[in-house]
């Protein structure tokens, strides 16, 4: 078979947040099916990028109080760690913030809009007249208009179930800054896809898509097939349009052709053409893995931009369902949300990946990660039958044999039967029905084990050690547990490489099926893989509980702007507002007239030691002139507002505030002495 040209990518995570585990899913199930394709000898590239635009990458940047280009450049850095520490291997990762991406997408536009498909009209929107921002509808929450519910998000109420337009919202809020939204019209850009409906149409129909989804987009094409709008104004962090100041792609828009900018940053250090992959009528394939959540974009806008561009499209879109974690929805709200790096922190992760390969289809349907179930079949799978064939022959070929492989293993049709299977788990592996493939390898790996089980060569060494019988049924075992390696290969990277080493071989290609280890000299057998412990496991869920708990804190501390002020004062304050005055008690160590100031005393304070020992003494002027005596004064306690930053007066520096109130005596401001408060101490 000549050899295939294929690229591939799986969907571009976005950069506001870090990589969990359902987007690893995505990542193993693409890394595996890419592997699979290199090792049969095809030449199959993988890309894949951050995607970076948008108005949440925008406000999460301000909230750190950095600017986009270093919020991404610092997710970047992390979501390509997290995937290499999953054994993902990217032929490039790259940024859809990145001059090979605004290129490609001015040039696409620019062709539609010469093709007539880009129509201009206004609209109007939802405003937030204090952030000066366009909001989209999960930005804004009210009272669900149908059943009164109060704080639901844009347009549709979760405790009745029903949609509405944001504007129908009664009391609708910017969840940004609070302030009541108000309607605002402007020009959006909008591609006209109903023209495609035919070319979408064939293109979905042809063999390019799953039938599950097939059949939901047939739903789409023949209801509801609309103008999409692609432009947002500014301010907007992402690529302006062409000849259209303050008007920016919608991140949409660019995001996939992300997929063509990453690869050409490849194809701008490598052999690769960029032409061989993305014009039409070449021998090349292109497919997509991406969710469930993101078919329309791929399936119906791509497909019409790639067309009227002139590119190819792909050759089919993968779509996998979502991974759910002990029967729930990964949620950040409740804290089942496992990120990639508190998995890692313990956990191996090649339990994951073959976890997930003995568990994906094909279909869409969603999966779950049963934690239970997940350390039992990593441990009775690869443990209890892969490992355990090579464990249970290596040390007597190493002890009896000097490390050598018989030259005739003594089962040929167990090996023969291994081998016959190369094709079919291939083909498995190929149409994505991994969990069949795994379930194929462990049954030959059941026969293997039955094998040495009824051979008993520990009985046999007892007598002889090095019995030729002995060395033909370990190098029998020996062979199998390559060949069945060979075959988790695209699942486990590295415990294949692993070993490899052991068996002291040359990196397995699938064509060494074919041929079996005879008079070989094996290295010495090392553990490849130990079994998940319980406690391990129940780690990464007491972090991920403590990830959320700490989460909820800090939005507990600074809360998203309240919707309404609560307290009835004008200018209420925030938490923090209040958090950083530092109010202490103050002794009154002198008091005197101020020369020609009605309402002044002059007020010498004592807040207690500092770091060394020394007394601080500050000069405070007070207009409390009115209410007090200055000789009454010495000795008593009030409270002061210690880090207020010193302000020049007409009569001198005041280095201070103290509370005062009421009519003058003894008033909440002034305190007896050796009522236990100290001058220095801090009121919290
Ligand atoms: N940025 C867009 C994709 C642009 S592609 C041109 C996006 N990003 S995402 O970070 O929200 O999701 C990235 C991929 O992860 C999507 O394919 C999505 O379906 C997938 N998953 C996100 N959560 C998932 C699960 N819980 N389970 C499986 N896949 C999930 O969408
Ligand atoms: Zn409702």
């Amino acid at each position: 078979m000549s050899q295939r040209k294929i690229l591939v990518t799986s969907a571009l995570p976005y950069a506001n947040g870090g990589i969990h585990l359902g987007h690893l899913m995505e990542a193993i199930q693409t890394d595996i099916w890419v592997r699979l394709q290199n090792l049969r000898g095809n030449d199959c590239v993988y890309v894949c990028a951050d995607d970076a635009h948008g108005t949440a990458i925008m406000l999460s940047a301000e909230q750190q109080g950095i600017s986009p280009e270093q919020l991404i450049e610092n997710v970047s850095r992390e979501h390509q760690k997290d995937f290499a520490d999953f054994l993902i291997h990217f032929d490039n990762f790259h940024s859809t913030h990145s001059s090979e991406n605004k290129l490609l997408s001015e040039h696409i536009y620019n062709v539609l809009d010469k093709n007539g498909l880009i129509n201009r009209r206004n609209i109007t929107q939802l405003f937030d007249p204090e952030k000066k921002l366009f909001l989209a509808d999960r930005y804004i929450t009210g009272t669900c208009p149908k059943c009164k519910a109060e704080n639901q998000y844009g347009d549709n109420c979760e405790a009745c179930g029903s949609t509405y337009s944001p504007a129908e919202l009664i009391d609708p809020r910017s969840s940004i800054s609070g302030a009541t939204p108000i309607e605002k019209e402007s020009e959006h850009f909008f591609f006209a896809l109903p023209e495609f409906r035919d070319m979408l149409s064939d293109w979905t129909r042809s063999g390019t898509l799953q039938d599950a989804v097939a059949n939901k987009l047939r739903e789409w094409l023949d209801t509801q097939l609309q103008e999409w709008d692609i432009s947002r104004d500014a301010p907007y962090f992402g690529f302006e349009i062409p000849g259209a100041p303050g008007k920016y792609f919608y991140v949409w828009l660019d995001a996939p052709i992300g997929y063509m900018a990453s690869f050409q940053n490849l194809c701008d250090r490598s052999d690769y053409e960029f032409d061989d992959y993305w014009q039409n009528d070449r021998d090349t394939e292109l497919y997509h893995f991406i969710g469930k959540d993101i078919i329309n974009f791929h399936t119906l806008f791509w497909p019409a931009m790639l067309t009227s561009a002139g590119y190819r499209t792909p050759t089919a879109v993968h779509v996998h369902g979502f991974l759910t974690v002990d029967g729930t929805k990964m949620s950040k709200s409740r804290g089942t949300f496992i990120n990639a790096r508190t998995y890692l922190d313990h956990l191996n992760p090649e339990y994951l990946r073959y976890f997930l390969a003995a568990k994906l289809s094909n279909g869409i349907d969603d999966l779950d990660l049963n934690l239970e179930d997940f350390a039992q079949r990593v441990n009775s799978d690869l443990v209890g039958k892969v490992v355990n064939i090579a464990s249970r022959c290596a040390g007597f070929i190493g002890k009896g044999f000097d490390g050598y492989l018989a030259e005739q293993p003594d089962n040929p049709e167990l090996l023969a039967q291994i081998q016959s299977f190369k094709d079919e788990i291939g083909d498995l592996y190929e149409s994505r029905e991994y969990s069949k493939a795994i379930r194929l390898i462990m049954a030959l790996a059941d026969k293997a084990n039955q094998y040495i089980n009824d051979k008993e060569p520990w009985v046999i060494a007892k007598t002889d050690k090095q019995s030729p019988e002995l060395q033909a049924i370990c190098s029998s075992g020996i062979n199998a547990f390559r060949l069945l390696m060979c075959y988790l290969k695209p699942v486990l990277p590295a415990m294949t490489a692993s070993a490899e080493q052991f068996l002291a071989i040359e990196p397995l290609r699938w064509d060494d099926l074919d041929q079996l280890l005879v008079g070989h000299k094996i290295n010495k057998f090392k553990p490849l893989m130990t079994r998940v412990e319980a406690d391990k496991v129940q780690a990464m869920v007491d972090a991920t509980q403590k990830e959320f708990e700490e989460l909820a804190q800090t939005k507990a501390e600074s809360p998203a702007p309240a919707a309404e002020n609560t307290t009835g004062f004008e200018d209420e304050i925030e938490f923090d507002d209040f958090a950083k005055v530092d109010l202490r008690i103050a002794e009154i160590i002198s008091a005197e007239h101020v020369e020609g100031a009605d309402k002044l005393l002059k007020l010498v304070l004592n807040l207690g030691p500092d770091k060394l020992g020394q007394e601080i003494s500050r000069t405070v002027f007070s207009g409390i002139k009115s209410a007090y005596e200055p000789e009454k004064m010495l000795g008593m306690l009030t409270v002061v507002v210690a880090n207020l930053k010193p302000r020049k007066m007409k009569f001198g520096l005041s280095e201070g505030m103290i509370l005062a109130a009421g009519p003058g005596g003894k008033e909440i401001w002034l305190l007896e002495p050796h009522t236990g408060a100290q001058p220095g101490m801090r009121i919290t």
